[in-house]
């Protein structure tokens, strides 16, 4: 049994994440979360609800001791700010182990026409740079991560995917969110897996100059 904490607790993947664990494992979650009531099928024997924001480095510190792992679900915007916070808390609470969910681009590593695509697309708001900033900042430091790349997100009810390596080109056009989470699924139980590298999720078969629901 392990004990989890999902920083963005209320979040579209983190909520498939908690509830593959659920009945998957034996873990207790600890949801840390800005707003509570977006939660709303919470397993109160299995789930720990923590109201807070992960820039508040004291709330999160005190949420994060004796927790044995940090699975991070947090955006969209500001991600590099949160960074040195979540750092400065894990290496506060004794914490190692950190799953960070990313974006495809943040190492330049989406080829071609769909590459293109996708800069236009995240550029403007500000959305990959201050992605590939927080990527750069966690490789910087000395915590086990796994910085996780998912390709343009569906909500399909499906799991079907493969993964590309850190220095990989990116693959395909889509994942569903379904897979995003059982990848996390898969870290959380075993810990050792991916450790400071970076892991790109697309679904098989999708390649294409943008993803086919644009
Ligand atoms: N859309 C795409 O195609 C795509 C592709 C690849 C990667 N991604 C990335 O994948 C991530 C996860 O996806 P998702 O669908 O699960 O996202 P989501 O539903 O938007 O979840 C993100 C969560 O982060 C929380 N959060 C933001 N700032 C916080 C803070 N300072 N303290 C505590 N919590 C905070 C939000 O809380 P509140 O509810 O309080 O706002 C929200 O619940 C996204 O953030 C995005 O960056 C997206």
């Amino acid at each position: 049994m392990s004990k989890v904490i999902i920083l963005g607790a209320a979040g579209h993947i983190a909520r498939l994440a908690a509830k593959q664990l659920i009945k998957e494992t034996d873990d207790q979650l600890t949801l840390f979360v800005r707003h509570p009531k977006k939660l709303t099928d919470v397993d109160e024997n299995r789930e720990t609800v923590v109201v807070g924001d992960v820039n508040d480095e004291e709330e999160l510190t005190k949420a994060l001791k004796g927790q044995d792992l940090v699975y991070a679900n947090l955006g969209p915007d500001d991600t590099d700010k949160m960074i040195p916070h979540i750092v400065n808390a894990m290496h506060n609470a004794g914490l190692k182990r950190l799953i960070w969910i990313s974006t495809l681009g943040v190492f330049d590593e989406v080829p071609g026409k769909f590459g293109e695509w996708n800069k236009q697309m995240l550029n403007p708001s500000g959305y990959l740079p201050t992605q590939a900033k927080a990527a750069s900042e966690i490789e910087a430091s000395d915590l086990d991560y796994t910085i996780v790349r998912p390709n343009w997100l569906t909500n399909k009810d499906e799991v079907a995917y493969e993964t590309t390596g850190r220095h990989d080109d990116m693959k395909g056009t889509e994942v569903s969110r379904k897979s995003v989470a059982d990848y996390v699924v898969k870290l959380i139980q075993n810990p050792q897996k991916d450790v400071r590298t970076s892991t790109g999720l697309n679904k098989p078969n999708t390649d294409g100059d943008k993803p086919s629901f644009y």
